[in-house]
């Protein structure tokens, strides 16, 4: 049985077409060789085969959906008939290995009272008393940098992202480590590779065994975060790490430390590192793109002369905020992201069929030229107030859409206009002289082996 769709009758119903691959494995060399996601290659089906196209990865379909309204039809009017996790596999592949059924990747009933319970601390009101903290750490970089030469921007931006994380939602003080950042991105290169390379289980005994160590990992810094707490005894502070503390059942009982625990580290990764990539990728145009720099770097200068921003200073960095969004459509972090359909089903007039993967992909989207003048050409102006207005809808969503829109969208831009304008308005970065920068996309993308780049001080 075909379950409802939205716009057509069972009868008008059509295959969609299936991207030419090899007998038995179909696409699966693209899949399971690329170092993350082949966007590229995914990117010139879409634009050859049309709004959805098949992929087949030996059994399994995983379908590109590329209109913009169809992409509507799923993550907005029938939202809850596609799920987050793999079915049947919900905490034993993909992300929620890591993050269990935490409010990234649980479904339905199970997400709505943990998105409630969230929400609060993501209002603009809420938001806005982390401005303070957001620039304060980003002096605490330009301080560090001093008069260095050269620096991994990537490695630095993830490091100011981490501290202004652990400190506006859990109140802790945290130095990166590097088991920290190697366990967040083996996390992802085995979630990715799970949806995949979904081999038969006794295949996946490597990476299940590496899955238990990196969680470890993981889970170690966020018990430390709630034991620090228990000890100071304090947990009436209003953030993210006291509400999940002091969270209680229908029945009035203390939630257990492993629906803490997902939720901390669900906050704590996603809150970091997609911030830190698009900034470490804002760098990288803008080096490419002197004049454009030039631009910004007149902007903040003008209104910030030489003091930090604060929250009320961010409608006058208008610029400042086009470079952030400009970035995140060429090279959007979050570049695709999955929903799993258990049953057959349709969207728009396609078929789909029972057990596949949907991939929905911002950067398949943000290059389409149907929505964008000249899509590869980095310019800011597609985002000036007289060009974003005539966006089409569901063509531009770096932070998704729907119900599970990106919690932290808000916190996320406000973020990266702050650290932009403090870095900017101390230094010019330009890419150190042989670095070849190639993306890796995992569930994140970031450039392969960090971003080294030559620091250029400004006025003193
Ligand atoms: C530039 C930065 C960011 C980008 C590009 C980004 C992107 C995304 C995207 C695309 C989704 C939806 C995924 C889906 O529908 O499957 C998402 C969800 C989410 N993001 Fe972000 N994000 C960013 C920053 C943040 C920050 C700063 C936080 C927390 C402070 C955060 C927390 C979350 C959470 C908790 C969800 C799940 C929401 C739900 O399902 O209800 N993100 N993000």
């Amino acid at each position: 049985m075909i379950t409802k769709t939205a716009n057509a009758s069972e009868s008008k119903l059509r295959q969609p077409p299936t991207a030419p691959g090899l007998p038995l494995i179909g696409n699966a060399i693209r899949f399971m060789t690329s170092k993350g996601l082949p966007l590229e290659f995914m990117n010139e089906a879409a634009a050859r085969y049309g709004d959805i196209v098949r992929f087949k990865v030996g059994n399994q379909s995983i379908y590109l959906v590329s209109a913009p309204d169809l992409v509507h039809e799923i993550l907005v009017k029938r939202v809850n008939e596609f799920h987050k996790a793999p079915i049947g596999l919900e905490t034993s592949k993909g992300l929620g290995r890591f993050l269990g059924t935490g409010i990234l990747t649980a479904d339905h009933e199970e997400w709505r009272p943990q998105r409630k319970l969230i929400q609060p601390l993501m209002h603009t009101q809420h938001i806005a008393s982390y401005a303070d903290t957001m620039a304060h750490f980003g002096q605490k970089l330009v301080d560090l940098w001093g008069d260095s030469a050269v620096r991994d921007i990537h490695a630095d931006m993830m490091q100011v992202t981490m501290w202004i994380i652990a400190e506006t939602m859990f109140g802790a003080d945290v130095t990166h480590t590097p088991a920290l950042a190697a366990a967040d991105h083996d996390a992802q290169a085995i979630t990715v590779a799970d949806v995949q390379s979904p081999l038969p289980g006794f295949m996946t005994h490597g990476r299940d065994r590496q899955a238990v160590e990196v969680k470890k990992v993981l889970t170690d810094v966020v018990q430390r975060f709630m034991d620090e707490r228990r000890a100071q005894g304090n947990q009436d502070r209003s953030d993210l790490l006291s509400l999940l503390m002091e969270t209680r059942d229908e029945d009035g009982n203390p939630v257990s430390d492993e629906y803490v625990r997902n939720n901390i580290l669900t906050l704590f990764l996603a809150g970091h590192e997609t911030t830190a990539n698009t900034l470490t990728w804002v760098f990288r145009y803008l080096d490419q793109n002197p004049d454009m720099l030039a631009k910004l770097q007149q902007e903040v200068d003008g209104v910030l002369a030489g003091r930090l921003p604060t929250f009320s200073d961010l409608p006058s960095l208008p610029y400042t905020l086009m470079v952030i969004k400009e970035t995140m459509r060429i090279e959007p972090t979050v570049a695709t992201f999955p929903r799993f359909i258990g049953v057959d089903t349709a969207v728009g007039d396609y078929r789909l069929e029972a057990n596949s993967v949907i991939f929905i992909s911002p950067y398949v989207l943000h290059h389409d030229p149907r929505f964008w003048s000249q899509p590869e050409k980095f310019d800011p102006e597609h985002f000036s107030a007289e060009n974003e207005p005539n966006i089409p809808k569901y063509a531009y969503l770096p932070f998704g859409g729907g119900p599970r829109v990106c919690i932290g969208n808000h916190f996320a831009l406000m973020e990266a206009q702050i650290l932009l304008a403090v870095i900017v308005s101390r230094y010019s970065l330009h890419l150190a002289a042989d670095k070849v920068v190639e993306p890796v996309r995992l569930i994140t993308s970031s450039p392969e082996g960090g971003l080294p780049m030559r620091l250029e001080r400004r006025h003193s």
